[in-house]
């Protein structure tokens, strides 16, 4: 994948490569510092406006190749509208959009400044270079001939700010949020006869090089220790079941607050077992460790930007898979927790690695709060589609937050109930619970059960089926995978949880 490299610089006009710059519906040209526009320029603008007819709208841009007057190759001018359109524009939206419209591009200049209302912050400046590199991602790791529309070569941009020292260090933070999410992405892309537990456990262990500290537990060690709801769904595949549990030791020695957790499904195939899945599509369950990956992405985007917390990743990392070892329909399983389990499906799975690993995680590190993440029902695509993850929590406040969360960084989640009713569904003839609730309220029946694991500590449940992976094209994001949840929990943690 060609790699974007960022730099800031003060505002200059550069001597080759693409410009880009900014103009509102008045079509007026940026300044730059004390220099003027070339008046040849000027009027090649007015020219190849009227003959384009373009009236600096959002989202719209003009291009002139060869531009009169500069030694720029070529020159975007961008659209912003009006004042008001400005004040809404989202900068990491707006870099999303002018990487697309760079192109093959190699070499480019962003004038970062603009008509009245344009955020030209330091922080604007570094989220429209976060914008560009998740616009950029691409997943040909797979393809022998590379695409011949496809960019080549590595993109140079650079960013002109009035500020870029000060663009510059909040970037060096916010470059490691984008290695989180193309982290994330890569995972979730990646095929399962490539990526399966035992090879997630080893990525998730080169979290070591940022200062993670990692622990990876083997079937063996799971077998010891109890996790035998998880267990039981591994128990029909070639390849052992593992649990990566990662820590970041960011706050203070001596903080006397308990660190913060995150849990994620990690199925690296989901074939559905011995309730096996129709074929049709069957192939985007590789994607089913979603959960897992956006752990390992948050982690590391935590680590990167050396976040002042404690926080903790525990991934559950399975294969499940129909053989004459399977577990069966009528199977009854105990959890870590004590609870019983009556398997009625085997492909409702995800809830049973959830089970254990959020039991552990409570048991062992008493956290402030728990949010797992989990492609974990087709039920939640039904109600919701693709723009929101769905949340269940016990704790209000959580919910807010993460809520607010996602309206600041676009990674929707709308809030579903919880309730004694719903709980009453997944009662069993045989055992403490059932693993299905019936036709109705799928998604709810499934977070009921995750429910059961948790106790009291404040905890959320994403469940992120529709928003995860198959994601439509967007701005800052042309891959099947999305690498969702990664800037969300990012923006939770910096927003509440970091000690100043
Ligand atoms: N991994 C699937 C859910 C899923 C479906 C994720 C489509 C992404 C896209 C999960 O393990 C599953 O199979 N859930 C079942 C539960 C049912 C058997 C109660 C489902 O949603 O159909
Ligand atoms: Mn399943
Ligand atoms: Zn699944």
């Amino acid at each position: 994948m060609p790699r974007v490299k960022i730099d800031f610089a003060a505002p200059a006009l550069p001597k080759q490569g693409t410009l880009v710059l900014f103009v509102g519906d008045d079509l007026v040209l940026p300044q730059i510092g004390k220099a003027k526009w070339p008046a040849e320029f000027d009027a090649a603008v007015k020219k190849a406006a009227a003959a384009e007819g373009f009236k600096g709208k959002p989202k719209s841009t003009l291009v002139l190749s060869a531009p009169a007057g500069l030694e720029a190759d070529k020159v975007i001018i961008a659209g912003t509208g009006k004042v008001e359109d400005r004040a809404k524009a989202d900068p990491v939206m707006l870099g999303g959009a002018i990487k697309g419209a760079l192109g093959k591009a190699k070499h480019a200049t962003i004038l970062f400044t603009g008509p009245k209302g344009f955020n030209e912050t330091p922080e604007a400046a570094a989220h429209f270079a976060l914008g560009l590199r998740l616009r950029a991602y691409s997943f040909d790791r797979y393809k022998s001939k590379k695409d011949d529309d496809a960019p080549k070569g590595d993109l140079a941009v650079t960013i002109a700010t009035q500020d870029p020292a000060a663009a510059k260090k909040i970037w060096s933070a916010e470059s490691g949020v984008a290695d989180g999410v193309e982290l994330a992405r890569d995972l979730v892309n990646e095929p399962p006869n490539v990526l399966y537990p035992a090879e997630f456990g080893r990525r998730a262990a080169e979290l070591e090089k940022l200062g993670v500290d990692v622990e990876i537990l083997d079937g063996k060690k799971l077998e010891k220790i109890g996790m035998r709801a998880l267990l039981g769904v591994g128990q029909g595949s070639e390849r052992d079941s593992r649990v990566a549990i990662m820590r970041w030791n960011g706050a203070k020695k001596g903080s006397k607050d308990k660190p913060i957790a995150f849990i994620g499904k990690g199925v690296c195939f989901d074939t559905g077992g011995i309730s096996i899945k129709p074929a049709g599509g069957m192939e985007d369950m590789k994607g089913d460790m979603a959960g897992a990956a956006c752990v390992v992405g948050l982690m590391h985007a935590l680590a990167a930007r050396k976040a002042k917390v404690d926080a903790i990743g525990v991934i559950g990392l399975v294969e499940n898979m129909p053989d004459g070892n399977a577990q069966r329909p009528g199977d009854i399983v105990t959890s870590l927790s004590g609870q019983t389990i009556e398997i009625i499906n085997t492909d409702a799975e995800g809830r049973l690695v959830l089970a254990d690993i959020l039991w552990y995680t409570k048991d062992r590190f008493k956290p402030q709060f728990m949010i797992d993440l989990a492609t974990l029902t087709g039920a939640i695509m039904v109600a919701l589609g693709q723009d929101n993850a769905g949340l269940f929590s016990n704790n209000d406040e959580l919910a807010e937050r993460l809520t607010k969360a996602g309206q600041e960084t676009g990674e929707h989640v709308w809030r579903m109930p919880l309730g004694k009713a719903y709980d009453k569904m997944i009662d069993s003839k045989f055992a403490d619970m059932k693993n299905t609730g019936g036709r109705f309220g799928g998604a709810i029946t499934a977070a009921q059960f995750l429910q059961r694991f948790v106790e009291d500590v404040p905890w959320a449940h994403l469940d992120i089926a529709g928003t995860a992976m198959g994601s439509p094209s967007s701005d800052i994001n042309q891959s099947w995978s999305s690498g969702w949840g990664v800037r969300l929990l990012d923006r939770l943690v910096r927003d509440h949880y970091e000690a100043e």
